[in-house]
């Protein structure tokens, strides 16, 4: 039995809440939980807020469209038939998750997933083991909502029994340096880097590069350019879950900042603008509009037809992307990709040199 230790695992800054589950059934199965998350959520969230809407153009940061409903509402995004890129991915990763699982063959090594979300893509990977990579992995998922963290993780030792999970509740965007030495491959998959800006995204990049060591991989999914007719139909769906989706993230403020959002004085606009070659999604107030966030300490008002910025969602072309990974000094090794060449998984290494 391979047991982790998680002060060998994490830096000492991280605060352990220890095993959560070790049970005699599953000698081999381990799961156990640290967490990074040591500062005040809501106090981050307020001054993220007050920020975003006193800037000249009003947004709010995408990560607050993830509470607890928000993920929900995600996960039945990921099902509709207008959206492409979870299938699509999922898709890539049943092909070819033998050749990128070949990585734990050689020896022991962590599989880290980045904002893991949903269970499904790591499902897909571990189906991919073969038997010595059974006894070599460790799965590290890294994701900011405990609950889901411990969620996914005990539902995926139901049907992997003898996995070894350390789950870690972490912002990705600042507590990469905590993640082990050791082989590991990186997965960030679902395509949540185009949620970032160029320069946010290389930055983050340059990050995860800068644990890596030369056998390291890292797995990053993107969505790809095609034509707008899709990929708007994918944000705007018949049945409106995206719009409850994007108007949630109101409820959440309402919620943690005591705001008084009134969810239906707005209405849900994404639209692709092929000059930033992104989506864009908006909630656009219906009439003039005041509210306060008493936690904030702000009071903001919108003009009629005036929007809040509630997310990007960049489509890459290959050159493009060649120019992230470039910029980050990561060379792609192989490149996954579908029938359609509608999304991408993408094997990176650090440069050499
Ligand atoms: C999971 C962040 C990649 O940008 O397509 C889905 C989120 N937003 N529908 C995306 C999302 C609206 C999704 N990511």
């Amino acid at each position: 039995m391979r047991k982790i230790n998680p002060q060998r695992v994490f830096d000492t800054p991280c605060k352990h809440s220890g095993l959560t589950r070790s049970d005699s059934f599953r000698p081999e199965g381990l799961l156990s939980v640290s967490t990074c998350m040591d500062t005040d959520f809501r106090q981050e969230m307020a001054e993220d807020v007050l920020s975003g809407m006193t800037g000249s153009v009003k947004s709010i940061p995408c990560k607050y469209l993830y509470d607890a409903y928000g993920s929900r509402l995600f996960d039945r995004i990921c099902t509709l038939p207008e959206y492409y890129p979870t299938r699509t991915e999922l898709e890539i990763l049943d092909r070819n998750a033998h050749l990128i699982m070949e990585f734990f063959t050689e020896g022991e090594g962590s599989l880290i997933e980045i904002g893991s979300g949903s269970d499904l893509k790591i499902r897909s990977l571990l189906k991919g083991l073969n038997r010595e990579g059974a006894r070599h992995v460790r799965y590290v998922p890294v994701d900011i909502c405990e609950t889901s963290l411990l969620r996914s993780a005990h539902r995926l030792l139901d049907d992997f029994p003898w996995l070894c999970i350390h789950a870690l509740v972490a912002d990705f965007t600042r507590h990469i340096n905590h993640l082990q030495d050791g082989r590991k491959l990186i997965a960030f998959l679902g395509g949540t880097f185009g949620n970032f800006t160029h320069e946010q995204g290389v930055a983050l990049l340059k990050g995860f590069a800068g644990i890596m060591s030369g056998r390291d991989r890292m797995l990053l999914g993107i969505d790809m350019l095609k034509p707008p007719g899709i990929i708007e139909a994918a944000y705007n769906d018949q049945s409106g879950v995206t719009a409850e989706f994007n108007r949630n993230i109101l409820r959440h403020v309402n919620h943690r900042l005591r705001a008084d959002f009134r969810l239906d004085d707005f209405e849900h606009l994404a639209f692709f603008d092929p000059d930033r070659e992104q989506v864009e999604m908006h909630l656009r107030a219906r009439s003039r509009i005041s509210a306060h966030i008493a936690e904030a300490g702000l009071c903001v008002s919108l003009e009629p037809g005036e929007t809040i910025l509630t997310e990007i969602s960049r489509k890459f072309s290959r050159m493009r992307a060649m120019d992230c990974f470039d910029q980050a000094g990561l060379v792609p090794v192989r490149w996954f990709t579908d029938a359609n060449a509608w999304f991408s998984l993408v094997e990176l290494a650090v440069r050499a040199g």
